[in-house]
């Protein structure tokens, strides 16, 4: 059977910027931006996301698109008979457990989405209550996980509309529009009386506040929201035409997944100093202090309906790259129809998102190492799964690989000029730089 490609650059562009925008824009990096000391945190964060990120974004293009396989096979393929498919494996794993908890997030926004519809945030008049509220929501049985089954369920129903017609088309619609909505809010925050001390304290920066904590959460996020070590990038690569500019797209998609956190710095920072309310409110940033900040400002109830609609898109569009790593596995590996892999990735991110739904209420005391399960899941994919699986791609295109066919894959076959040039440098990154400071994320990651 003829293998499915992504059929547009734009599209390309879209898929894979859509992974990488999420979540992880909207909800991780802003709070983290207020945790980690503001602009000194972006500082590092940007030379984490072009030193490190990009050359192992690069060694999962060359990978995926040499190999012109699912993350499984990929190892199997360029290293056959050898130990290195097994490698392929975390990648299999990581993202089942990141939809697990990343549907649940979806979930909430979902009953954000529907609430900002109805215009549910103006009843609320304190920010106690809208704490409250969100308390309750997530401390919930029910509504919490029919959140969970509807955003699962529309993800795999993109899935199975295939590569073209389902992830490339929905990239191609969503992916602009999620742009300019976020433009929009930007310049409404951006213009409230007393703004410029939220961008202040995104763009100045007080480098007191750096530590090796900080540095290990900047490179954390880069990954995480680069959509790293996890299969997801590996596997779109295999749908890249032969005759796309690897590097090019590579930059593409950093600066586009860069400039999208920090819009989204500008539509949340100034409107929560503007509020006067705690920039360091955590995880919490997103659906209890903007709610409340929307229900009080002018064009509120508009922007609220544009805000979570925007997380909603964005959750989506990455949502559905790592569905798409275990239904190609299951398709190419297991000769299993794309409907029927969907099916049953469905029931098994189904089943777990479901444990983490419930971590928030009656499984709030069942703990794994210290953690609810929602947490464990996070910090196992985040902390763990995807530095482990970003070793592994670098391991493999630097050491495993011939340079040659690395060199081949990076320029295509000597053609692109640029890339014959940069080669050296990009290949010292890829053999020395990225390895030896994944090891040490990790080990911080173990110690700190
Ligand atoms: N990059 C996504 C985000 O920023 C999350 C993600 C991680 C998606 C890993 C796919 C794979 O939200």
């Amino acid at each position: 059977m003829q293998r499915e490609n992504f059929t547009s650059r734009f599209g390309v562009l879209m898929a894979m910027a859509g992974s990488a925008i999420g979540l992880g824009n909207m909800w991780r990096f802003p709070y983290m931006v207020g945790e980690y000391g503001g602009a000194a945190f972006i500082i590092i964060y940007i030379l984490c996301v072009f030193l490190l990120s990009l050359p192992i974004l690069l060694c999962e293009f060359i990978i995926g698109r040499r190999s012109q396989k699912n993350a499984f096979g990929a190892f199997k393929k360029l290293a056959p008979g050898t130990a290195w498919k097994w490698a392929g494996l975390i990648s299999l794993v990581a993202p089942l457990i990141i939809v697990s908890y990343y549907s649940v997030i979806g979930g909430w926004s979902i009953e954000y989405f529907f609430k900002a519809c109805t215009f549910g945030f103006t009843d609320y008049v304190t920010h106690e209550e809208l704490n409250t509220m969100f308390n309750d929501l997530v401390s919930s049985v029910w509504i919490p996980i029919f959140g969970h089954t509807f955003f699962l369920l529309i993800t795999a129903l993109i899935v199975m509309g295939g590569v073209k017609g389902g992830i490339e088309r929905f990239g191609k619609i969503m992916m602009p529009i999620l742009f300019v909505v976020v433009v929009l809010i930007a310049v409404r925050a951006m213009t409230l009386d007393g703004a410029s001390e939220g961008i202040a304290y995104l763009f100045k920066p007080d480098f007191s506040k750096l530590n090796a904590e900080v540095c290990a959460a900047a490179l954390g996020q880069s990954f995480f929201s680069l959509s790293l070590g996890c299969g997801t990038m590996l596997t779109y690569a295999s749908y890249v035409n032969k005759s796309e500019n690897i590097a090019k797209s590579s930059v593409s998609i950093a600066v586009s997944d860069l400039i999208f956190a920090l819009i989204a710095g500008c539509a949340i920072m100034p409107a929560v100093f503007a509020f006067g309310l705690n920039p360091q409110e955590g995880p919490g940033l997103v659906f209890k202090t903007l709610p409340f900040i929307f229900s009080q400002m002018p064009l509120g109830s508009l922007v609220a309906i544009l805000f979570f609609m925007a997380l909603l898109i964005a959750a989506l569009t990455s949502s559905i790259s790592l569905f798409e790593v275990g239904v190609a596995y299951l398709v190419e590996e297991k000769g299993m129809n794309r409907k029927k892999s969907c099916m049953l990735i469905f029931m098994i991110t189904w089943i777990t998102g479901i444990f983490c739904s419930l971590s928030f209420g009656p499984l709030s005391d069942f703990k794994i190492i210290g953690n609810t399960i929602f947490d464990f899941f996070d910090k196992l994919s985040a902390n763990f799964l995807m530095t482990i699986g970003s070793f592994i791609v670098v391991m493999f295109a630097g050491w495993k690989m011939k340079k040659s066919d690395v060199m081949d894959e990076f320029t295509n076959g000597g053609t692109i000029k640029g890339n014959v040039k940069s080669f050296n440098f990009i290949w010292f990154l890829i053999r020395w730089v990225a390895p030896l400071t994944i090891i040490l994320i990790f080990l911080s990651n173990l110690f700190l």
